[in-house]
């Protein structure tokens, strides 16, 4: 770790000039990624701006991300916007710190081994099939719905082992509810604490009470049964070094941390991808060609996908240009150095990986969608932090294994049977929140291969 406070330049790093009260709120904006890109480009790789009383800075130099996500990892948690969502994460390994969230991570991580992950894919392709059978030429689709409704599906069945569509719409309503008012909270310049009754936060409690209830029934009824081959079972029968296990209200936690960080983020690949083939029929009809090669006409199993480079090389660049998590912070907890200036404690620093990600230095034509460009072993080639759609370092993502596999069958399960139409007059724009949503849906017409 390097040396805290050392600085060899004073003052902040280079930034747009804002208001005296909400500093560059203003500039901020809705569409916050372009607000990132252009601080980058006109400030370069450490650029500071600020938002009413938190000081930000935006790394943009691979080498600075390294320093914040690896380096100095230990002087830094999860920025305040990741700590917004405590309410309903509690503990779990997205929101909790130190030497608490290590003790997690090992208990947990056997089970994201590619092994324990690939035993999944049945259950994926399953689930995959079972939506293609209610599916029919002409019918109009919100793809983003579609497929977050899949994943959905396959993360409670992977996760609890629930088959039941009743279930699944109880807690995917209750969480939506959830999600929305903590988002609507995050974007507030004043927050309320929660334990004041106000109408929002009355509401918010009531949706948070109700989600609980229904992940302890899961819980309940995971104890209940025979240890099964589903995350909760491996979770209930992990133990620590020292014998003990996890608590109800620990699970929930996990449970729920897994739930909401695994299953929007992969059906937003699907979404973008389906999105971009769209528009690029030629890459499509290859990549179709690589299906009827491999597969013909069956869903992959783990052993077909490193015959699939192509379908993985789609999957590499949709996340490229559609990052499902497009920025990630952290906040100081001592002052230190970056880039050769002082990161006072309570300063943020934000990573963007649609910032990184579009670097002309290491993508040509960087807003191009081009799968090609990951074929011939780019991804070895790259620095780290160019490329970084599960963030690095210590708290990388514990699901790539998992995301990875899910998006290659479906998409291949999907694209052998069915081709989409956008619909002529759907407008196609991002809504950044905590992930990368289209602002007004994907609607699309279906039509049998
Ligand atoms: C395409 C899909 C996914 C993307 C793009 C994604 C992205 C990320 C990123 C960028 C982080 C790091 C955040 C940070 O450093 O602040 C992260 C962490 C995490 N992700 Fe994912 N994720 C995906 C799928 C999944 C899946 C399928 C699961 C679980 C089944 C999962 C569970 C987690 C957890 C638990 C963490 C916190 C890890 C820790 O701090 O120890 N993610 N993810």
């Amino acid at each position: 770790m390097s040396k805290a406070v050392i600085v060899s330049r004073h003052g902040l790093p280079p930034g747009p000039k804002g208001s005296l009260i909400g500093g560059n709120l203003g500039q901020v904006g809705p569409r916050r990624v372009d607000f990132f890109l252009d601080l980058a480009r006109t400030y370069g790789p450490l650029a500071s701006f600020r938002i009413g009383r938190w000081r930000l800075f935006l790394a943009s130099d691979p080498d600075l991300i390294h320093q914040v996500l690896v380096t100095d990892a230990k002087c830094y948690i999860k920025h305040f916007g990741a700590r917004t969502f405590k309410p309903v994460l509690g503990n779990g390994l997205v929101t909790s710190e130190g030497d608490f969230w290590l003790r997690q991570r090992r208990l947990l991580q056997p089970a994201f081994l590619k092994a324990q992950v690939q035993s999944y894919a049945p259950v994926m392709a399953n689930l995959a099939e079972a939506m293609l059978a209610k599916w029919h030429t002409g019918k109009s689709v919100n793809l983003e719905f579609e497929f977050s409704s899949l994943t959905s599906a396959i993360a409670l069945k992977t996760l609890f082992g629930l088959d039941d569509q009743g279930d699944r719409e109880r807690i995917d309503e209750s969480l939506r509810q959830v999600f929305d008012l903590l988002t609507a909270r995050l974007d507030m310049p004043f927050q309320w604490p929660l334990w004041l009754p106000t109408p929002t936060n009355i509401r918010l409690n009531r949706a948070l009470t109700d989600v609980r209830h229904v992940v302890d029934g899961f819980i309940a009824a995971g104890r209940a049964r025979p240890r099964g081959s589903d995350l909760l079972s491996t979770m209930i029968a992990a133990q620590h070094d020292d014998g003990t296990g996890m608590s109800d209200q620990q699970l929930r936690d996990e449970a729920m941390t897994l739930y909401l960080a695994g299953h929007e983020t992969t059906a937003l690949t699907l979404t973008w991808s389906w999105y971009l083939l769209s528009q690029h029929p030629a890459i499509e009809k290859k990549l179709v060609e690589e299906w009827q090669r491999v597969l013909s006409g069956r869903a992959p199993t783990p052993s077909d996908l490193t015959a699939l480079p192509y379908t993985a090389a789609v999957i590499n660049e949709a996340m490229r240009l559609y990052p499902p998590v497009y920025v990630i912070g952290r906040e100081a907890t001592t002052d230190l150095e970056l880039g050769g200036y002082r990161v006072k404690r309570g300063y943020t620093v934000l990573m963007s990986q649609w910032v990184n990600h579009r670097d002309p230095k290491y993508f040509a034509e960087p807003e191009r969608f081009s799968p090609e460009r990951w074929l011939n072993g780019l991804a070895a080639r790259l620095p780290k932090f160019v490329y970084y759609p599960f963030g690095g370092g210590q708290r990388i993502c514990i699901g790539s294994h998992f995301a990875l596999m899910e998006a290659a069958i479906i998409l291949s399960t999907v694209g052998q049977k069915y081709k989409f139409t956008l619909s002529p007059d759907a407008v196609i724009d991002i809504k950044p929140q905590i992930t990368l949503p289209p602002k007004y849906g994907m609607p699309a017409t279906l039509e049998r291969r």
